[in-house]
């Protein structure tokens, strides 16, 4: 495994912005985008993205903010994951001042893709060179030196960050990929270290173990933590959740729009896997038998449900669309609304399942019983959250 730290070179920084070490300074902490580079939209309020947490950066990071991201950028290795994070880097390295570790899901993707990661995060890029043996994962941000750690190398990396922040009279700062328990680890061993910043999946979370402060940022980009260095020590930190108050920054709103129109132009709808399946009548057919129901459906929420996307500008979006249409990922579901206007949204036969026979010869071919499990395909704990079956059901009830 290796490390990259992207940014400015520790010597321009320094000569540019003419930091001392006791200097005070805003930091702050993010990761673990896990793939969400916006807010799901679904949750209310919705929370999370890059648009707002820029905005955050700049609004209330002052001249000169540190921005440290740690973490998985994407959960995946597709076509799509490998715009993200470099949509994700974009959007960092618009900040200026960020240093930048990824995780092992970006590393998957080969040198060519992470060297364009790497760029697009920063000007200068230094490279780890844990793969060749020594500890150099690191970047002098005055008042701080950070420095990369994980895996078995850790407290040697840990020990030689503390060693040359010490000569350089910075205050060292480690990110760790590793959980709580290992960033607690490490603090007891080097009281010296500042603050440790490790990934873990869930909420954010800060703690002090002795002196050393240490944060998580939480996954998906929900928060953000915001640490304020006195010149000699951290602050307590505040959490700053990523809510509909923050207003989208306006750069990396074109970041993240063009990466929008990248999915929309390599056609991603198109290449997903498709199951084969019986075939789809659409919720139109059913009407005409099933009058009350269907005059129902059209008043709810789920009949509007792609065209909430397509507002969004997110209707060619795969992460999206399986949610907000009928059968996506079946042969006989949808495809687009130009080819299949009848799925285009949270029809009958996303909870009945594929019904053409049905309409045709409804006697003979009769519909399998679906129960309220059929909701948590889509209203999942992280898209729906309030969700509960039995409620939601007197709402969308049509029979
Ligand atoms: C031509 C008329 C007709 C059309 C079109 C039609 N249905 Fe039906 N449907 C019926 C009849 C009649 C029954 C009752 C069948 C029985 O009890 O044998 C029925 C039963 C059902 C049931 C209950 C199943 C059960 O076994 O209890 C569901 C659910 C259903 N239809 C859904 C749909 C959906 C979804 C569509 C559109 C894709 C649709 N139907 C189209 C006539 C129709
Ligand atoms: C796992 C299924 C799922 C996925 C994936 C999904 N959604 Fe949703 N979405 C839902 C559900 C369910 C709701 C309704 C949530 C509720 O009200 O509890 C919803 C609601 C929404 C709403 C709010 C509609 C309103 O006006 O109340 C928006 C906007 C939205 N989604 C956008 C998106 C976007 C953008 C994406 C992709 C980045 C996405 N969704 C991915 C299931 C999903
Ligand atoms: C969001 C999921 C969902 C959608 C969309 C949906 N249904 Fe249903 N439908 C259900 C569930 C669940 C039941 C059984 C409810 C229960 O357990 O009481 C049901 C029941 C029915 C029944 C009565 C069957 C019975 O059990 O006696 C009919 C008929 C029916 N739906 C037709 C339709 C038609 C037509 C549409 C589209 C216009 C539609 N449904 C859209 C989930 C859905
Ligand atoms: C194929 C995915 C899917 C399934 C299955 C599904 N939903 Fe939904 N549901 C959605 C989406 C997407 C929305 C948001 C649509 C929008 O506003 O654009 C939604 C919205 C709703 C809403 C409106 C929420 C609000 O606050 O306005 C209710 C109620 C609801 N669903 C109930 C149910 C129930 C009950 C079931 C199961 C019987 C179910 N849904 C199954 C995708 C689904």
């Amino acid at each position: 495994m290796k490390f990259w730290i992207a940014g400015l070179t520790a010597g321009g920084f320094l000569a540019a912005w003419g930091w001392s070490p006791r200097d005070e300074a805003e930091v702050f902490v993010c990761g673990l985008a896990e793939g969400s580079l916006g807010p799901c939209g679904c949750t209310k309020p919705m929370s999370g993205g890059i648009r707002r947490l820029a905005s955050v950066v700049r609004r209330e990071g002052g001249a000169r903010p540190l921005v440290l991201y740690s973490g998985d950028m994407v959960t995946g290795t597709g076509r799509q994951d490998l715009y993200k994070a470099q949509a994700l880097a974009e959007a960092l390295g618009s900040l200026e001042s960020a240093v930048v570790q990824i995780g092992a899901a970006e590393l998957s993707f080969g040198q060519g893709a992470v060297d364009s990661i790497a760029d697009l995060s920063g000007r200068q890029l230094v490279e780890s060179a844990a793969v060749a043996g020594s500890t150099q994962a690191r970047e002098e941000r005055p008042p701080f030196l950070v420095a990369a750690a994980e895996g078995v190398r850790v407290p040697d990396q840990a020990r030689s960050a503390v060693e040359s922040a010490k000569a350089a009279s910075l205050a060292p700062i480690v990110l760790l990929l590793g959980d709580r328990a290992a960033a607690s680890a490490l603090a007891r061993q080097f009281p010296e270290l500042a603050l440790i910043v490790f990934s873990q999946s869930g909420t954010a979370e800060t703690l002090r173990e002795g002196p050393v402060l240490i944060v998580s940022p939480g996954s998906k980009l929900k928060s953000v933590v915001r640490l304020r260095w006195t010149g000699d020590r951290f602050e307590t930190p505040a959490v700053i959740d990523l809510g509909p108050e923050w207003p989208d920054d306006p750069a990396v709103a074109r970041i993240f729009a063009r990466y929008l129109r990248r999915v929309a132009g390599a056609g991603l709808i198109d290449q997903i896997p498709r199951v084969p399946s019986g075939a789809f009548a659409g919720s139109t057919t059913c009407g005409a038998c099933h009058g009350a129901a269907t005059a129902k459906w059209k008043r709810s929420a789920h009949a509007r449900a792609l065209a909430t996307l397509e507002h969004e500008h997110e209707a060619a979006d795969p992460d999206c669309v399986r949610c907000h249409t009928t059968g996506l990922g079946l042969s006989g579901g949808f495809y687009s609304r130009a080819r299949t206007p009848a799925l285009a949204a949270v029809g009958c036969e996303s909870c009945h399942g594929p019904a053409r026979d049905h309409a045709r010869s409804p006697h003979r071919a009769r519909l399998p019983k679906v129960g309220l499990q059929a909701c948590q395909n889509c209203h999942t704990l992280e898209q729906s959250p309030g969700f509960d079956a039995a409620m939601h059901w007197q709402v969308i009830r049509h029979r």
